[in-house]
């Protein structure tokens, strides 16, 4: 992989081809995984792509994803740079996601346990409560759901309950419209900053920081008087500022507190609404689902054994969902050194693209990589066990914290909706139409109907 000593002959990335001052933005924007394989295909693992003037050098496939977990790898990635404006723009000194090394390792170590599965232990019965009240307020019969919309909503009720306590629904538009325009902007620079003149803007990011204050006041309310095993993520992390405001300043309160709604809330939700899409489109895998989810909720209150074993259909129907649309299709990064990855020269401070969903779509791990086929995950077959073929949650120091929750919260909530509605599409040879900015899945007009409640 990158050595030291240089091999003999250490080639220059290959620039992809574009077009003059666009570059590759528009297949970056159409379907930047896509594009990405037939550049793998074409020029192998490593190659330049140009985006608006800026060039970034993609490392790609699963040579790139087991890079990212390396000793090389964790010295030779940094993922400062990416974050630094939003940073700024929160007026605040770090985030978990822009730092590296030990400081970064501090940050994941504070928020650890409020990230984990094991802060909806025994909370199971809760989860499912706030999803039927969700369903029951959102998905009535006989009408047109906008799915990504409803699983945002759906997806702020459950973090903001289970993780800091309350769910502040009346900022669900301002925290989406605010990850839209900073991440858009300041992290994947897809657009131009005076973008963030607009006033819709400005106003969103102002309710976002007033949710922001008054979770802070929330958690410092609480603060000494929750016992230890009942403490969430914001109980955690109030702590580490009263006792060690070195370690969590002021300053870097809100962007911290309101950090589950950021990392949960477009990943979440754009995953379940593609998972509706993918159910209800193969009539075989929806019928195998609806008997499992029927079986499951007859037999009483759920646990986590029954989430993991007795619905294998629905989890396949996730993970291959997950692998045909992720939602991360490439971690960025930038070079801290020079290194040579694959036999291409690498240089310090080149912008890298880590093309980790690579090889989602390759025939060579996946057979058929195209088709929806939810029986891949099982043993034998196991396809996704290869390394470094199946990073929906990312690789390396950055692998998603939230994962664990994620997957239960995935999985509760399709079990749950498909459990308790007869959903349709707008035809059965209806075909998804997709976003890419500033998160990858399904466009925000694609709506399903409810015909009518099943229990
Ligand atoms: C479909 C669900 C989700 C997917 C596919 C997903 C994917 C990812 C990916 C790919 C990364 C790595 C980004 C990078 O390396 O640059 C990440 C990071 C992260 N995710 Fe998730 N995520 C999901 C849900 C969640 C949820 C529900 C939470 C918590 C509420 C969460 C919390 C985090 C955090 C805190 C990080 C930053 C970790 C770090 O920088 O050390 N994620 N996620």
């Amino acid at each position: 992989m990158n050595t030291a000593a240089e091999p003999l002959a250490v080639r220059e990335p290959p620039l992809v081809a574009g077009l003059p001052l666009l570059g590759n933005l528009l297949d970056m924007a159409r379907d930047p995984a896509r594009f990405f394989v037939k550049c793998y295909r074409r020029h192998g693992p490593v190659f330049k792509v140009r985006i608006l003037g800026h060039t970034y050098t993609v490392i790609a496939g699963a040579e790139a994803a087991n890079f990212m977990g390396t000793r090389e790898g964790k010295e030779c990635l940094r993922s400062k740079e990416f974050w630094e404006g939003l940073v700024k723009e929160y007026g605040a000194t770090r985030v978990l996601t822009g730092e590296d090394g030990e400081s970064h390792k501090q940050l994941r170590d504070i928020m650890r346990r409020g990230y984990s599965k094991e802060s909806i232990k025994g909370r199971y019965d809760e989860l499912v409560a706030i999803t039927d009240r969700v369903l029951a307020r959102d998905w009535k019969p006989g009408q047109w759901v906008p799915v990504v919309q409803a699983m945002q909503y759906l997806v702020v009720d459950q973090l903001g309950t289970i993780l800091t306590g309350n769910a502040p629904l009346e900022y669900v538009k301002d925290i989406r419209t605010t990850i839209l325009y900073i991440l858009n902007v300041l992290v994947t620079r897809q657009r131009p900053r005076f973008f963030l003149l607009n006033p819709k803007y400005k106003r969103s990011k102002a309710r976002v920081f007033e949710l922001g204050r008054k979770m802070i006041a929330q958690a410092k309310e609480r603060a000494g008087r929750i016992p230890d095993d009942e403490k969430t993520l914001i109980d955690d992390i109030m702590e580490t500022h009263l006792k060690h405001p070195e370690i969590m300043p002021a300053s870097d309160l809100i962007v911290t507190l309101t950090g589950p709604y950021v990392a949960g809330l477009d990943t979440v939700a754009n995953t379940t609404a593609a998972i509706v899409y993918t159910v209800l489109k193969h009539p075989e895998v929806k019928a195998r689902v609806l008997k499992e989810v029927d079986a499951l909720f007859a037999a009483g209150p759920l646990d986590e054994d029954a989430l993991l074993k007795r619905i294998p259909a629905l989890n396949g129907a996730i993970m291959e969902t997950m692998r045909l649309y992720p939602i991360a299709v490439a971690q960025m990064r930038t070079a801290t050194k020079d290194f040579v990855f694959e036999g291409h020269r690498i240089r310090e401070g080149e912008l890298l693209y880590i093309g980790t969903s690579v090889p989602h779509f390759m025939d060579e791990y996946y057979p058929n990589a195209e088709k929806f086929d939810i029986d891949r995950y099982e043993k034998p077959r196991a396809e996704h066990l290869k390394p470094g073929v199946y990073s929906p949650f990312g690789r390396g120091p950055h692998t998603c914290l939230g994962k664990s929750l994620a997957e239960v919260q995935i999985a509760l909530s399709m079990a749950r909706l498909f459990y308790k509605l007869d959903l349709e599409l707008p035809s059965p040879d209806y075909v998804l139409k997709t976003k890419t900015a500033p998160t990858p899945g399904p466009a925000m007009n694609f709506k399903v109907r409810v015909k009518g409640l099943r229990h």
